[in-house]
């Protein structure tokens, strides 16, 4: 088709140029070009208008025929054939052969998480373990973040497009403190009998990140839930103190810096020395001596109060971080991706 007016002429040239190209052929119909052309017709003078409209209505009916044709060719594609690729009929010792299960193994952070958890149960911590979809109300409202709380867009959350009853998305949780609030009911009998909860939550979470060597989309992190009668933060550092000492088997300072986290007054940033160089300065500490490993406070007089435990007469603490990291140090890990790769010359370092 040709077109009189030289813009529509130029726009309908470089479109069809372009459609070949497009993975999604529909999306020519969007173009910035052809919503300029539309865009101009209130400025033109009204005797031009009808010619101009006319054409460029032309122009959009040859676009849509050329993509609804494209698209149809891409169903007729001949299908791919996904069936076992050897002959079934083919005695068994010419079939391609399958990789023996037993060169198979535990993956490295699964073995190392179960590390961590004996070393929590012998400290007297029970564990249960953190779901992989939850809802608004476990994610923020339990752990007071109010509605419309600007510490909500820290998260970077993964939302469905599904509601729940509350007419909330449903959330990929994007740490494992959504668990706190069912912890702490299911245990608050506990409480009542003069018992304390004591509790680890281990679980996978997801994160919207930009991807790095130190940030995954996909990662694990340990809670930890701690409510009892006159609980203080000496208990918090002593707790994490004593398990990072035994986790890496050797003497440790650890330090504590001011941070904010809703769920938690007074809440912390928990740094320990470097395991590596004991301060000296190396890359995995960059050179500070120092590495901030953790989340962690005292649990917020809110969520307790929401779990129907009575803060004027409990006190807790809480942390939570990431296991991944808590690894990487332990073995000089220098990338968090390796994790998730399924790449063999990495996992077959620690069969
Ligand atoms: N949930 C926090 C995060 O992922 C970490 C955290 C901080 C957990 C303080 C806690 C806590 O339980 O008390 O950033």
């Amino acid at each position: 088709m040709s077109y009189q007016d030289h813009k529509i002429a130029e726009v309908a040239d470089m479109l069809k140029n372009r459609l070949p190209e497009l993975p999604a052929k529909a999306d020519i119909l969007k173009a910035v070009e052809l919503k300029a052309l539309f865009d101009a017709i209130p400025t033109m003078p009204k005797e031009q208008r009808g010619a101009y409209g006319k054409e460029l209505n032309q122009l959009r009916g040859e676009l849509q025929t050329l993509v609804a044709e494209q698209e149809n060719q891409a169903e007729s594609l001949p299908s791919i054939d996904v069936t076992a690729p050897f002959d079934v009929n083919v005695p068994a010792d010419k079939r391609p052969e399958l990789l023996p299960s037993e060169n198979g193994s535990k993956h490295p952070l699964m073995a190392e998480l179960e590390h961590v958890l004996d070393i929590f149960y012998r400290m007297g911590f029970t564990a249960i373990e953190s779901r992989e979809i939850d809802d608004d109300y476990h994610m923020f409202s339990a752990l007071n973040f109010p509605e419309g709380h600007p510490a909500r867009d820290d998260y970077d959350t993964f939302m469905t497009v599904e509601q729940d009853q509350n007419g909330k998305q449903f959330i990929a949780p994007a740490h494992t403190s959504t668990m706190q609030n069912r912890v702490l009911k299911k245990y608050k009998p506990d409480l009542e009998k003069g018992k304390s909860i004591a509790v680890v939550i281990p679980g996978r979470v997801f994160r919207n990140e930009d991807l790095d060597a130190r940030h995954e989309h996909t990662f694990y992190q340990l809670e930890g839930v701690y409510v009892g009668k006159g609980i203080h933060a000496g208990n918090l550092i002593a707790t994490l103190k004593t398990f990072l000492q035994e986790y890496y088997q050797k003497e440790l300072e650890v330090k504590t810096q001011p941070f904010y986290f809703p769920f938690t007054e007074p809440s912390f940033e928990f740094a320990l020395s470097c395991p590596f160089c004991d301060k000296k300065g190396c890359n995995i500490c960059s050179y500070s001596g120092w590495i901030e490993l953790l989340g962690c406070g005292m649990i917020h007089p809110n969520v307790l109060r929401e779990a129907g435990i009575d803060p004027e007469g409990y006190t807790g603490f809480a942390w939570g971080g990431g296991i991944e990291r808590l690894v990487m140090m332990k073995y000089g890990i220098e990338d968090i991706r390796h994790f998730e790769s399924a790449k063999l010359d990495f996992l077959r370092q620690f069969s």
